[in-house]
């Protein structure tokens, strides 16, 4: 018992340390830049929380104080969270260190911005005309206690959470280790965000839902989910062989991307796409080309689109397509029925069941919730997995996304 809760304990410190990378400046700028463009008031009159972000650490408050004008925005509130260790403004702010010196680390407070005016009377209104109204403005920073439960500045505390309902577009890169929890407390909130986050939340049963009913969608940037960061000094070595680059400082993430519920532009361009004889006839993909037909699931009525490129521009039923396609996704070009994934239990009542081949190589999509539990093997010595229900074994296939292509625009009239 005593070694289980050890290890929690050792795991809880392990991902609090992995949630400890930061947003390059020029990451947040594109992204956000996506939006300006295809509505340039995106950001216009609104509150703009950073809810996981130290101010003058945080390249999110740079971003949205440097171009507070700019953007229009009527408020800027960022919080930053007691223990996070990053420490570099520890002079700037009496409050960071308690006054005593004894702080490490700088404590929880709200920063908050109504306006940005050339302070020093430069000619210009940038980032250090902002560090100049915090010294002269007591009011705009809050020092954050948080409560019994969490501590100062975390993002489910009561005063995070006041300061949550006043904002109308929550802006960051949260902690991945809390990040259906995170995303959670937004949907309930009915706020607008642009956040990032790990791609395999996609496949999670309480976030799937919200991708499929479009609340929520993929941003922009990062091509092909390779994204990087910085990490505080000195913690290099906790990331694996070629995860961190020592000349540039930074840490190279695969999988990762934004998601959102603000509109931009490349989800209403169309995907180019061939026809099925055309596909089968001259892809690229030597799955496809030179086949008789598109495969099809066993007990789920759809054909097995391998990559996003070869979905059929004139199939009208169901498609099985991979996760990858959601970058490309344009809800009136096709609609998302549901995705091949079960998460052992309830979902599969919801959507369709995980696609799975026998050792023999048949593909099925099966559903054995009523023929007792899928067990998970792992076969030596190549250590693939596979699932055993009964006496039959199943190898797991790449989850795949389920669509159908839209015959009339969402929303819109049949065509
Ligand atoms: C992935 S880092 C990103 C930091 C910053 N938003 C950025 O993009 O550069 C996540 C940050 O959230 C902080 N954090 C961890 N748990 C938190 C919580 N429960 N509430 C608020 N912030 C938290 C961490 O200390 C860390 O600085």
């Amino acid at each position: 018992m005593e070694s289980k809760s050890l290890n929690r304990g050792l795991s809880a410190a392990k991902a609090a340390k992995q949630d400890e990378f930061y947003t390059q400046y020029v990451d947040i700028q594109k992204e956000v830049e996506a939006y300006l463009e295809f509505d340039p008031d995106t950001f216009r009159g609104k509150i703009v929380y950073c809810n996981c972000d130290d101010p003058f650490e945080s390249h999110f408050f740079k971003y949205f104080a440097a171009n507070f004008n700019k953007l229009g925005l009527k408020k800027l509130i960022t919080t930053s969270y007691d223990g996070s260790p990053i420490a570099g403004q520890l002079a700037l702010f009496p409050e960071y260190d308690e006054g005593n010196g004894k702080r490490q680390r700088p404590k929880a407070m709200a920063v908050i911005l109504d306006q940005v005016k050339d302070e020093d009377g430069d000619g210009a209104a940038n980032v250090t005309d902002v560090e100049l109204f915090l010294q002269r403005n007591q009011a705009a920073r809050i020092a954050l206690k948080g409560n019994d439960k969490y501590p100062g500045g975390d993002f489910r505390s009561p005063e995070c959470i006041a300061l949550l309902k006043q904002a109308d577009i929550v802006v960051t890169n949260p902690p991945f280790s809390l990040f259906r929890e995170y995303v959670a407390q937004l949907v309930e909130h009915g706020k607008k965000f642009l956040i990032i986050g790990p791609k395999n939340a996609i496949t999670y049963k309480e976030f799937f839902p919200l991708i499929k009913d479009t609340k929520l969608w993929l941003g922009t940037g990062f091509a092909n989910g390779n994204a990087y960061f910085s990490i505080p000094a000195g913690s290099g070595r906790e990331y694996s062989d070629g995860v961190y680059d020592e000349s540039t400082g930074l840490v190279k993430f695969r999988n990762v991307g934004w998601f959102t519920n603000l509109d931009h532009g490349r989800r209403h361009e169309e995907l180019p796409l061939m026809t099925m004889a055309d596909n089968l006839r001259f892809s690229k993909h030597k799955e496809i080309k030179g086949k008789a037909a598109y495969d099809r699931y066993d007990n789920y009525d759809a054909i097995e689109v391998p990559f996003t490129d070869a979905i059929p521009s004139d199939y009208d039923g169901a498609m099985g397509v991979p996760i990858t396609f959601l970058d490309k996704y344009n809800p009136d070009q096709f609609e998302i029925l549901g995705i091949t994934k079960t998460w052992h239990g309830g979902a599969s009542k919801t959507y369709p069941m995980q696609t799975q081949v026998n050792k023999d190589g048949k593909e099925s999509l099966v559903s054995k919730l009523n023929d007792g539990p899928a067990i998970k093997v792992n076969e030596p010595p190549t250590g693939q997995t596979y699932y055993r229900v009964g006496t039959d074994n199943f190898i797991q296939l790449y989850a795949r996304i389920l669509i159908r292509r839209r015959t009339r625009p969402a929303g819109g009239t049949e065509k």
